[in-house]
């Protein structure tokens, strides 16, 4: 196991849908294994493939204590919604009022290619909805009304890690019409 780098907002990879898990390998399980040492080392509640480079559909998660994975994710999501501040390790050190779905049924597959079930409310559904759009190269900034976006599009620029090279894609759509 080894902890890899985070990759930052600017990043390609990040706004890159991720492909299909297809083998359910050795290498799959050292990623699961990455994926989950560099989460708890960076103290975050879940980390997606993509963000250490792998444009595969994995993610972890680590929300109360409850760590696990899923891969190739798909999610149901109650009408109910939730609000609270969310934050991302690829935007670090900046949190912003995100709108998500109070519950939320997961379904995938672990590292072994058994079919799973993860059921969630407030934080762990928020987190299985940050991680799954990481996977379709979404990013919770997206998700933001368009007032709070101005400010994180902001704060962004402002950031210590954010450099002028960075090219911050804008969304081609507004993803928060189809949302809200
Ligand atoms: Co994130």
């Amino acid at each position: 196991m080894s902890v890899q780098d985070i990759r930052l907002m600017g990043d390609p990879v990040l706004t890159t849908p991720a492909l299909e898990v297809v083998n359910f390998d050795k290498e799959l399980r050292q990623l699961v294994a990455d994926l989950t040492e560099t989460m708890q080392e960076a103290g975050g509640a879940g980390l997606a493939a993509p963000q250490i480079g792998v444009s595969l559909r994995v993610f972890t998660y680590d929300v109360d204590g409850v760590v696990g994975h899923l891969i190739n994710p798909n999610l149901d999501l109650s009408e109910e919604l939730q609000y609270g501040l969310e934050g991302c390790l690829s935007i670090p050190d900046l949190a912003f009022d995100c709108v998500r779905a109070m519950n939320v049924v997961a379904k995938g597959f672990n590292m072994f290619g058994e079919p799973v079930v993860i059921e969630g409310s407030e934080l762990m559904a928020r987190a299985l909805q940050h991680e799954t759009d990481h996977l379709d190269g979404v990013l919770f900034v997206d998700r933001l009304n368009p007032d709070t976006r101005k400010e994180a599009m902001k704060a962004i620029r402002e950031s210590d890690w954010f450099t002028p090279e960075m090219q911050i894609k804008e969304s081609p759509h507004s993803i928060i019409k189809g949302f809200m």
